[in-house]
């Protein structure tokens, strides 16, 4: 192996797996962990009635955070806020960019499964639409990374657009080829995820498109069924080791401490995440009695469903879900505010209804 050079372009970057042991004991004993912690969520997410609905909004909280770990940041409830509005409304760059996050990967999500598999065309696509741009993989030098704290530079990633394509072929043929099999799944997506990233395709938004592509591996391999799993957040709380580790990897081939960083992320999230659910689906149980009580006759299950899908809402969204018209619906919306169950706040002419409980499960 050529010598690294921070600052040169790491054309020698080599392609997986690396050969090192991937199966000494730490590592078996965490990924058996974490695939424990993994199935559980699975197999929770698969018992929900709706799980597209409910688990919408963790999927905007991973958006969040990934977007996050990129210094977009936004507050929960400017999020929220503008998830109701129709895209080309939206004035928060930040709460637009997140938005855009989640669309790109149920868009990731669904071209995946039209395939089957994973390729170039599907990740540079997924960077498009999160980036909401038409560029390509990379064609101009200069791409360098900085250290975020002191921006001095870390790695330069290989150049030429032919070497990129080449190095992602070979990604593309590790995440598909039964070859390599044996290896654990969540190993495995640690690698590819250190791979994707050294290769540093595009002038910006490799991050979001390299954790993207982690869920969409898992549910590739059929280790979750839905992209709930909430790894950014683990991420943004270990930021500094993700960077380090990263490093560590192509400067001294630090593989196993990466691998065991990302594979006890997987179990960590996947407690929280399916904490979160259990948290959300038990305060929407025990609401229900209290919204009955208020709407009596005119309660629905889809109107139940409707308050735990959108943690901000307004009359218009029950209209378009055909829950009742414009000034029925404006009744339920009071009815549940003199309850105590939904805050209002006014933004011009919009009045928007917050169920509170939910905001504060999301928000912890
Ligand atoms: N030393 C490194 N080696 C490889 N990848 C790195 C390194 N440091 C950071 N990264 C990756 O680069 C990402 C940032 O790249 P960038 O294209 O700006 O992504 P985004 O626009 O999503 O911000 C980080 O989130 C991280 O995944
Ligand atoms: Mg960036």
């Amino acid at each position: 192996m050529k010598k690294f050079d921070k600052n040169k372009p790491y054309n020698a970057l080599p392609p997986l797996p690396p050969r090192t042991n991937l199966e000494s004991v730490e590592i078996l004993k965490a990924s058996i962990e974490a695939n424990k912690l993994l199935a559980e969520l699975k197999g929770y997410c698969q018992t929900l009635p709706n799980p597209n609905l409910l688990l919408n909004t963790i999927v905007l909280q991973e958006s969040k955070e990934s977007s996050a770990i990129e210094n977009i940041v936004t507050t929960q409830d400017e999020l929220y806020q503008e998830t109701l509005r129709i895209s080309d409304t939206i004035k928060n760059a930040a709460a637009k960019e997140v938005i855009q996050y989640r669309e790109a990967m149920y868009w990731g999500l669904d071209e995946m499964e039209k395939k089957g598999f994973i390729t170039t065309n599907l990740l540079v696509g997924i960077m498009q639409r999160l980036r909401n741009t038409d560029e390509n993989i990379r064609n101009t030098p200069g791409t360098k990374l900085a250290n975020p704290s002191n921006k001095q530079v870390v790695y330069t990633p290989p150049e030429g657009d032919q070497i990129i394509r080449e190095k992602l072929k070979a990604l593309e043929n590790f995440m598909n080829d039964d070859d390599f099999s044996d290896l654990d799944g969540l190993v495995k997506m640690a690698l590819i995820h250190y791979q994707f990233e050294s290769i540093h395709p595009f002038s910006d938004g490799n991050g979001r498109t390299g954790r993207i592509l982690n869920v969409l591996y898992l549910i590739n391999q059929n280790l979750i069924g839905l992209p709930v799993l909430y790894l950014s957040y683990y991420i943004i709380q270990n930021k500094s080791d993700y960077y380090r580790l990263l490093r560590e990897v192509t400067e001294k081939g630090n593989w196993a401490e990466w691998v065991l960083f990302i594979v006890k992320g997987v179990g960590e999230t996947s407690a929280l995440t399916l904490k979160k659910i259990n948290a959300i689906l038990q305060l929407k149980a025990d609401s229900e009695a209290d919204i009955k009580k208020a709407l009596k006759a005119s309660y629905s299950r889809e109107l139940c469903d409707l308050l735990y899908s959108y943690p901000y809402i307004k009359i218009k969204i029950l209209e378009e879900n055909n829950i009742a018209k414009r000034q029925t619906a404006s009744e339920y919306l009071k009815k549940l505010e003199k309850i105590g169950f939904l805050d209002t706040v006014k933004i011009g002419k919009e009045t928007y209804y917050i169920n509170k409980g939910l905001m504060d499960i999301l928000s912890r």
